[in-house]
C-alpha cells in the first residue's frame, strides 16, 4: 500500500477523504460504494461523492453543507490514530522536524515509540529512501503502533524493536534521533554510539526536575553541543466577524524540548 496522502486528486472508490463541515467537525471517510456518510448533521451518499472533484461541495441529508478535502498528515494525527499514551502535539513537533533537520533519506531513531504518533512523522518526512528504528520497551503499544502505521501505509519505512533504549541499540551511523522516555538522561551513551557526529537529537520531557537532570548529565557527558531547550505555547485565534480575539481556552504545557548536537569527544 502506498501512503494515503498521495496526492491524488480523483475522488474514488477506496480513497480516504476529509468531510468537512466547520473546525470542529470534520471526519475522516473512506469511500466504499453503496455506504452512506453520516453525522449529526445528516446523511450524505458516498456514491454521491465519487466522480466530483476534490474541494467540492456536498449537501446532507438535513441540508447542511459540507466540503470534500484532501486530508493532510495533521488531519490524521488528530482524527485519525488509535492512542494508548500520551503522544507529542503538532506544534512541538514542527520545530522538532526542523531542528532535527529531517529529509527524505534520513535513517532516525525513535525511542520511546509509544502509539506511534511521532513515528508516523518521522516516516512521512524520511521516505521513501530514509528510515525509522523504534525502540519500545511495552509490547503491547507495538502493536498498536504498527496499526496505526499501516493504516497510513507508512509501516514499510519503520523498524520496531521490544526492548530498552537505555540498554544499547543495534544500529550505527544514524542521521537523527528523538527521544521521549522518562530517564532520558540514561540512555546517552546509547545514543552516543549510535548517532554519526553531528547528529542531532530531541529530547521530549514533561518536567523541569527532567529537564534539569538532562541538561546536567549532557554538560556532563561531554559528547554534545548546541543544547538548547524550549517550550512552544500555541495560542489560537477565534476568528468571526464580531470579535478577532484570542481563544479563551488553551493548551497551557504538553512539554519541553531539549536539543544537543553530537561531537566527537575531544581525547584531552
Ligand atoms: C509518551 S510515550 C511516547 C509517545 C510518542 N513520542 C508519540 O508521540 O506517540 C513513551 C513511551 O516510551 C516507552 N518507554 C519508556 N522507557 C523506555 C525505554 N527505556 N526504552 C524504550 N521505550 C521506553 C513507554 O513504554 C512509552 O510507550
Amino acid at each position: 500500500m502506498t501512503s494515503v496522502l498521495s496526492h491524488s486528486n480523483a475522488l474514488e472508490y477506496g480513497k480516504e477523504v476529509l468531510i468537512y463541515f466547520d473546525n470542529r467537525r470534520k471526519f475522516l471517510v473512506k469511500l466504499e460504494q453503496g455506504k452512506k456518510i453520516s453525522s449529526d448533521r445528516g446523511t450524505i451518499p458516498v456514491d454521491s461523492i465519487v466522480n466530483k472533484e476534490i474541494g467540492s461541495q456536498v449537501t446532507t441529508s438535513l441540508n447542511v453543507k459540507a466540503w470534500i478535502l484532501q486530508p493532510l498528515l495533521i488531519d490524521y494525527l488528530e482524527k485519525g490514530i488509535k492512542r494508548v499514551t500520551q503522544v507529542i502535539y503538532p506544534k512541538d513537533l514542527g520545530l522538532i522536524i526542523l531542528m532535527l533537520g529531517l529529509e527524505s533519506g534520513y535513517r532516525v531513531l525513535e525511542a520511546g515509540v509509544g502509539s506511534g504518533n511521532t513515528t508516523m512523522v518521522l516516516a512521512h518526512f524520511v521516505k521513501p529512501q530514509g528510515h525509522v528504528f523504534g525502540y519500545e520497551n511495552r509490547k503491547e503499544f507495538i502493536e498498536i503502533a504498527k496499526g496505526n502505521l499501516a493504516r497510513m501505509g507508512l509501516d514499510k519505512y519503520v523498524t520496531i524493536k521490544y526492548g530498552d533504549i537505555r540498554k544499547g541499540v543495534d544500529e550505527r551511523g544514524l542521521d537523527a534521533a528523538i527521544i521521549d522516555i522518562p530517564d532520558p538522561w540514561e540512555a546517552l551513551d546509547s545514543l552516543y554510539l549510535a548517532l554519526k557526529p553531528s547528529a542531532s537529537i530531541a529530547f521530549f520531557i514533561p518536567s523541569m526536575q527532567q529537564l534539569l537532570k538532562l541538561f546536567e548529565a549532557i554538560d556532563e557527558h561531554k559528547g554534545f553541543i548546541d543544547i538548547r531547550a524550549y517550550e512552544i505555547l500555541l495560542r489560537e485565534i477565534e476568528l468571526s466577524r464580531r470579535a478577532i480575539r484570542p481563544s479563551t481556552y488553551m493548551v497551557g504545557h504538553t512539554g519541553f524540548i531539549l536539543f544537543a548536537r553530537k561531537i566527537i569527544k575531544s581525547s584531552q
